[in-house]
């Protein structure tokens, strides 16, 4: 837990804007009769939107306004990391997180970028007055790290180049890019989907078939079936000889098929068995042998 105190130099006075003002009157609106103070966190987020930072004149103001003493506004204040308690950078104040994931991630080559870049110490605004940074603790965002909070985004997967471009474009004013400065989208594995990738997840193909695991396995099986037949199917017509590919063999309807089981048993009665054929055009059993070969050569 850090030592949290009012700057040394405060501004002699505080208001609000009328804008700010008017959405304050509302907010407390919200909150029944004698209980206003619950406002407090809320209003000052505001100002530290308006101000940048919340000086010792608005927590005075704020305990004015919601009817509660000061010490309680400076006790809420000075307990919440948020509310910054001194000036900061004009364009933007930049939070490093320098908790163990991202430590270990690199977080050391973007507080050494904030170092010599901004200032050497925390919460001083640069020379220019345009930026500031301090270290923080985790920001949530720990599967992407490193990361920095530029309130209200987080810029993720950083390094110290790609940090060092963030802070040309805060400088130059040109517009961030939030999340991950990578190619990767939010926080799903770096180089893609590993896991749920099946299409029928998302193809509306399982509505209706009944709930969960075991229709999702199902639609799946039956896919990859599908998927396998097809590739054996490919593999064995790249690898048949080229030339007039044969004709697909349509499929022996069961009738067919009983008639010409009939007709194989006859054979033999009208063959002589006892006379070895040299012709296998003859034999009983040459369309077998030639159908036994000509699966072994394949
Ligand atoms: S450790 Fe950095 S975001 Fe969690």
């Amino acid at each position: 837990m850090s030592v949290r105190r009012l700057a040394a130099e405060q501004p002699e006075s505080f208001a609000l804007t009328p804008e700010n003002l008017a959405w304050a009157q509302k907010t407390v609106e919200k909150f029944p009769a004698g209980r206003q103070a619950s406002a407090v966190i809320q209003i000052l987020w505001r100002i530290q939107e308006q101000e940048g930072w919340v000086s010792e004149p608005a927590i005075r103001w704020v305990g004015e306004f919601l009817d509660m003493p000061y010490i309680r506004v400076l006790e809420v204040a000075t307990f919440y990391t948020m509310f910054l308690l001194a000036p900061v950078g004009r364009k933007a104040h930049i939070q490093v997180c320098g908790t163990t994931p991202c430590m270990i991630a690199g977080a050391g080559e973007l507080l050494k970028v904030c170092r010599s870049r901004i200032h050497a110490e925390p919460f001083h605004p640069s020379a220019n007055g345009d930026l500031s940074w301090e270290e923080v603790e985790c920001l949530g965002a720990c599967v992407n790290a490193p990361m920095v909070q530029i309130v209200p985004d987080t810029y993720e997967d950083l390094t110290a180049e790609s940090f060092g471009k963030i802070i040309d474009d805060i400088e130059a004013g040109r517009p961030l890019k939030p999340g991950p400065q990578t190619d990767r989208f939010n926080s799903m594995p770096i180089g893609g989907a590993r896991v749920l990738t099946s299409p029928e997840l998302y193809d509306g193909s399982m509505i209706g078939q009944g709930a969960g695991l075991a229709a999702a396995r199902d639609a799946i099986a039956a896919r990859e079936a599908a998927e396998a037949a097809k590739a054996a199917e490919a593999a064995a017509a790249a690898a048949a000889p080229s030339g007039d590919p044969a004709p697909a063999k349509e499929p022996v309807a069961p009738a067919v098929k009983v008639q010409a089981e009939a007709d194989k048993e006859k054979v033999p009665n009208q063959v002589d068995q006892s006379q070895p054929a040299s012709d296998p055009a003859v034999r009983p059993d040459a369309g077998k042998e030639q159908v036994a070969e000509s699966g072994e050569k394949k």
